[in-house]
């Protein structure tokens, strides 16, 4: 039985930027409310009124995945395993975004699937890409005469799906017979660890544990036989997924890590209800430490226009009385405002001058890059201002 323990409130899509903030423009923003739920049964953790997708991923879809060094050395590191590994002689992408994981494989060994029509033209002149939304008819267009995938990799994607169901009976067809699906996705683990709430937004349907994704696979056919813990996106799990009737073994990695994650008790509802309020007292104090620091006159910016600082503006209602702007290096978010709260957008060559004091951790996701990149302005006494694990001030 799903049930609802967390109300984040009335959000905008946290992808959405609005290249304008005329009143013509704010009154046309989609708002959508924010409930997360657990399922007691499969122990799945969801958005409970998903947005539809159509509204999502559209010819303006912002996120860029190769924008951040991290990540573009993470997908290299994955690419060049999965290589070694596996040998595939056919790999397939669901959301492949602007090519950052398949520019490390030859180009006839590739098919790229991506819904945002503006993400697939970038990739679609040197591989095979389709500009759709992964489903059973594609998995059939694709599939039903040509050989299957030995490896199918999904990062960041799965879990923006709503229909779990169709996905995983669409990738169960379109595997080879030792065929492995290699997913990553937030990490429930961390988030309930590092009270990190702004993993949820419309785009995180899903945010997984081990627990509650092999239950979902199971009736696809699918099991998981491996996992790994991830640093990105502030904590990740990838996930090694098979057919029933391939050979792959249980790793003692994925035993251990589900051991952990029943310590931990993600498969009981009362594990999310302490969250919650724990959540609640992380936005009072969030709200406490900005306020503060705007009556002793302080410039506040935050850096980087992330959806997860969406989720924590809009929860918070921290705007433009607290926040002067964003700086966000992705040139297609500069200019624009961000979603609900209408703050401007600028380029970080301009935003992060001497006048500011405070820089919020938009992309914390990110702190080591950003720490190191910005050392003159904490050499300068600039300071952080992040809410993971908690809301606190980082000085250096
Ligand atoms: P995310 O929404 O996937 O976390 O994307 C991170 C955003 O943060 C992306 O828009 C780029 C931006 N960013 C910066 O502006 N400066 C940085 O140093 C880093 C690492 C990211």
């Amino acid at each position: 039985m799903k049930k609802n323990f967390l109300n984040l409130g009335r959000q905008p899509l946290a992808n959405s930027f609005l290249v304008s903030n005329s009143k013509k423009t704010l009154s046309k923003e989609f708002f959508y409310n924010l409930n997360i739920s657990f399922d007691t049964s499969s122990y799945l953790v969801s958005v409970a009124n998903p947005v539809n997708p159509k509204y999502q991923y559209t010819d303006k879809y912002a996120h860029r995945a190769s924008e951040s060094i991290t990540m573009r050395k993470a997908f290299a590191k994955i690419a060049k395993k999965l290589n070694q590994k596996y040998s595939p002689k056919i790999i397939m992408e669901i959301g492949s975004n602007d090519g950052v994981f398949i520019k490390n494989f030859k180009k006839d060994k590739v098919i790229a699937i991506e819904p945002c029509k503006n993400l697939a033209d970038l990739t679609k002149k040197k591989y095979k890409t389709y500009p759709n939304f992964w489903n059973k008819k594609l998995a059939n267009k694709i599939f039903l005469k040509s050989q299957k995938a030995d490896i199918i990799f999904s990062a960041n994607t799965i879990s923006h799906i709503p229909n779990l169901k169709e996905t995983f009976d669409a990738i169960e067809f379109s595997l080879s017979k030792n065929g492995v699906l290699v997913i990553e996705d937030p990490s429930l683990y961390s988030v309930i660890k590092n009270i990190s709430y702004d993993q949820f937004y419309d785009e995180h349907v899903y945010v997984f544990s081990a627990l509650s994704l092999s239950n979902v696979i199971r009736s696809s056919g699918l099991r998981l036989f491996d996992s790994e813990k991830l640093d990105t996106h502030g904590g990740s799990m990838r996930y090694y997924i098979c057919k029933d009737s391939a050979t792959h073994k249980q790793t003692r990695k994925l035993d251990i890590i589900i051991k952990n994650e029943k310590k931990a008790k993600l498969d009981k509802l009362s594990t999310y209800i302490h969250f919650s309020k724990q959540v609640k007292k992380s936005k009072d104090e969030l709200i406490r430490i900005f306020k503060k620091l705007k009556n002793k006159k302080k410039t506040i910016i935050s850096y980087g226009a992330t959806y997860k600082s969406s989720t924590i503006f809009n929860y918070c209602k921290i705007g433009k009385k607290l926040i002067d702007y964003v700086t966000d290096t992705t040139l297609n978010k500069q200019g624009k405002f961000t979603p609900g709260q209408h703050i401007s957008i600028i380029s970080p060559e301009i935003g992060m001058n001497n006048k500011v004091d405070y820089a919020f951790l938009g992309a914390w996701n990110f702190k080591k890059e950003i720490l190191a990149k910005e050392k003159e302005f904490l050499r300068r006494g600039g300071k952080f201002i992040t809410h993971v694990p908690f809301p606190k001030i980082i000085s250096k």
